[in-house]
């Protein structure tokens, strides 16, 4: 078995062992403990949130006082997180927004501390394709960031790296005070996928 398919299989029966839905949630664990992104009490925002891995590494890292709020296409299954809402439907119908911020109950500005993307397109194999459509997604939550992320608030979103990467991440700069690329253990080598940790939200 070749070194990356190892690598895989090890994610994904610890994912099984430990109870995570996914073996992504090893890449969200792996960043948030490194750059300290996810406190107990954070309200987080979960973009492309399904099968759930993100949302349960998130629900335990802010607590009974936080709040994880996932929004994906696709339904999801979770065991009973009192301090995890789900929205299923497109982040880029207005409806949907409408949904996430009508979850606070007096609707707050600006209600999240963090923001989590891992907002992946129905991969086709055409490169080009998947690569344009992947970024475009990131900036969309880019957008929602612009929105509903507090200001010092921070973000980790992925992205296909390609053609669009560097005007993706002038963008991020534009709204962080640093911007950092990150692979994480969990995410394999020859993925073209990377995450961009997004400190501190400019004014
Ligand atoms: C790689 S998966 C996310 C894995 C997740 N972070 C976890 O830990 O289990 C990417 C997700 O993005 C979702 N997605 C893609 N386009 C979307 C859109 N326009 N609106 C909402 N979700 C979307 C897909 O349905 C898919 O579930």
């Amino acid at each position: 078995m070749k070194l990356e398919e190892a690598k895989k299989d090890y994610y994904r029966r610890l994912a099984r062992e430990e109870g995570y839905n996914s073996r992504a949630a090893y890449k969200l664990l792996e960043t948030a403990k490194r750059y300290r992104l996810i406190k107990p009490g954070y309200k987080v925002l979960d973009l492309g949130c399904a099968p759930g891995g993100w949302v349960q590494v998130a629900s335990e890292a802010v607590g009974e006082n936080g709040l994880v709020v996932g929004v994906d296409l696709a339904s999801m299954r979770l065991g009973l997180m009192p301090n995890v809402k789900l929205v299923q439907g497109d982040i880029n119908d207005p409806q949907v927004i409408e949904k996430v911020r009508a979850i606070f109950n007096p609707p707050k500005d600006f209600p999240f501390d963090v923001l989590l993307s891992d907002l992946s397109p129905r991969i086709s194999g055409v490169w080009e394709l998947d690569h344009f459509k992947q970024v475009e997604l990131t900036f969309r939550s880019l957008a929602l960031g612009d929105e509903l992320l507090r200001v010092g608030g921070s973000a980790m979103l992925k992205v296909f790296d390609g053609e669009r990467f560097t005007e993706l991440r002038r963008e991020a700069g534009k709204r962080f005070q640093t911007v950092t690329i990150v692979k994480p253990k969990a995410s394999r080598s020859e993925s073209s996928e990377i995450y961009l940790v997004c400190l501190t939200k400019k004014p």
